[in-house]
């Protein structure tokens, strides 16, 4: 490991940690902002942010689409302070349920648990900063402190929790939110977590086990023999149903990663594996850096989800990628629906209808399975393979 040489200048920790606390920021809706997108976006990529802005406010807040609406997330964005745009969207139930990666769910309990992170600069001295304790995501700058705090309060509410069995990631994140809200009162105004359940907002990670979160549920079976289980099975089951019961299917994609299949992957669960042809999403629109060349799924268009059965053929306009960093592209975005004549509906609060969404999706998963058997179980007709078109 590199070492500072004896007498040469170091920063001290104050130093580091002398930039501006980063609050979440809550989108209210400027005007100024709106013209901007309106009359100043006009080619390129801001015109895609133009046009996701119309797409979602125009189409899929229409009230009567009532569209069921998913947002993924992915990129460190509540660490950069985008927490309070989630927060906006959910309170005014323009957001349904939300799978985002568990490292920004777990960055937004340092907001609720009212600890501090800086803005700083991403040209630092990564030796002197861990000498100094002091952790980096880019040019957010903490203490270490905040991370064994944060990791001893995931770890507490475990044990006050009691769960001991198979739970959705939902059940688990409502759980840490009810819990949130009770111990840290008002904490709804600046957590994720804790505005997800005060909105009745289900919140998923589609990857459970990477991240702090999961870290210390580690933790919780091997120290204190708890049977507490993430099942994914769970997880793919409630987002497929409310994929189902969505009159129309809309999502904003915040990056890519494992949040952006989560989501796309419950219509061909619907087709491909439960035989209930749904038709693919109807909306779908994505904020990434994430290239198509590379041939990932992060960067893959919304063209040639068509061909999976997770979008529907016929909606290809109602569609867009805008290439941002999406911390640039989503607080304009919300600023912009927030102003929208749409920018309210009745909230779903979908987390409280969990469980009545699946027995629907397994009622109706029986009845296909009836009217349409797999080839290996067909007596005299084979399944219409091609319904899902
Ligand atoms: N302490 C923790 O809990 C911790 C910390 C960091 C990461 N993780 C875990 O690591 C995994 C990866 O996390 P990640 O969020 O860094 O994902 P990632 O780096 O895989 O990024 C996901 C996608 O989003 C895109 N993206 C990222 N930032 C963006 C931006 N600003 N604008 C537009 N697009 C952007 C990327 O190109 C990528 O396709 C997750 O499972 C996460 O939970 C955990």
């Amino acid at each position: 490991m590199p070492h500072r040489a004896p007498g040469a200048p170091q920063k001290s920790r104050a130093d580091y940690l002398s930039g501006r606390p980063i609050r979440y920021y809550r989108p209210r809706g400027s005007a100024d902002i709106r013209q901007l997108i309106e009359d100043g976006f006009q080619a390129f990529n801001a015109a895609r942010i133009g046009e996701a802005c119309r797409i979602f406010t125009d189409k899929m807040l229409l009230p009567e689409h009532d569209t069921t609406i998913g947002l993924t997330v992915a990129g460190a964005l509540t660490p950069a302070g985008l927490g309070g745009c989630m927060v906006e969207l959910m309170e005014r139930g323009l957001v349904d349920f939300i799978i985002s990666t568990g490292a920004n769910l777990y960055h937004d309990l340092h907001y609720a648990l009212n600890f501090t992170l800086h803005r700083g600069s991403p040209f630092v001295n990564d030796v002197e900063l861990y000498e100094e304790g002091v952790i980096r995501i880019y040019d957010v700058l903490f203490p270490a402190t905040v991370l064994l705090e944060t990791d001893a309060y995931i770890r507490d509410f475990l044990v006050r929790w009691g769960a001991n069995g198979p739970v959705s990631t939902a059940e688990l994140h409502y759980a840490l939110g009810r819990d949130l809200l009770e111990r840290q009162p008002g904490c709804a105004e600046y957590s994720v977590v804790a505005a997800a359940a005060a909105f009745g907002v289900p919140l998923y990670t589609s990857s459970p086990g990477d991240s702090s979160i999961g870290m210390n549920i580690a933790f919780h079976e091997l120290m204190n023999e708890s049977r507490l289980m993430v099942d994914p099975n769970k997880d793919v089951n409630e987002v497929c149903a409310f994929i189902l019961a969505g009159k129309k299917n809309g999502c904003v994609i915040l990056g890519g990663g494992s949040p952006k299949n989560f989501y796309l992957q419950g219509q061909p669960t619907l087709w491909e594996v439960y035989g209930i042809p749904k038709g693919g999403n109807d909306y779908f629109i994505q904020l990434t850096t994430d290239q198509v060349v590379w041939g990932g799924l992060s960067g893959a268009t919304p063209a040639e989800a068509v061909s999976w059965g997770k979008v529907n053929p016929g909606v290809l306009p109602d569609t867009v990628v805008a290439y941002c960093d999406s911390t640039i592209a989503f607080p304009l975005f919300c600023e912009y629906v927030v102003g929208s004549p749409n920018g309210r509906r009745a909230r779903k609060e979908l987390v409280h209808k969990r469980d009545d969404l699946v027995a629907a999706l397994k009622r109706e998963a029986r009845a296909a399975k009836r009217d349409h058997p797999a080839p290996e179980e067909a007596t005299d007709t084979m399944p219409d393979l091609e319904r899902h078109r």
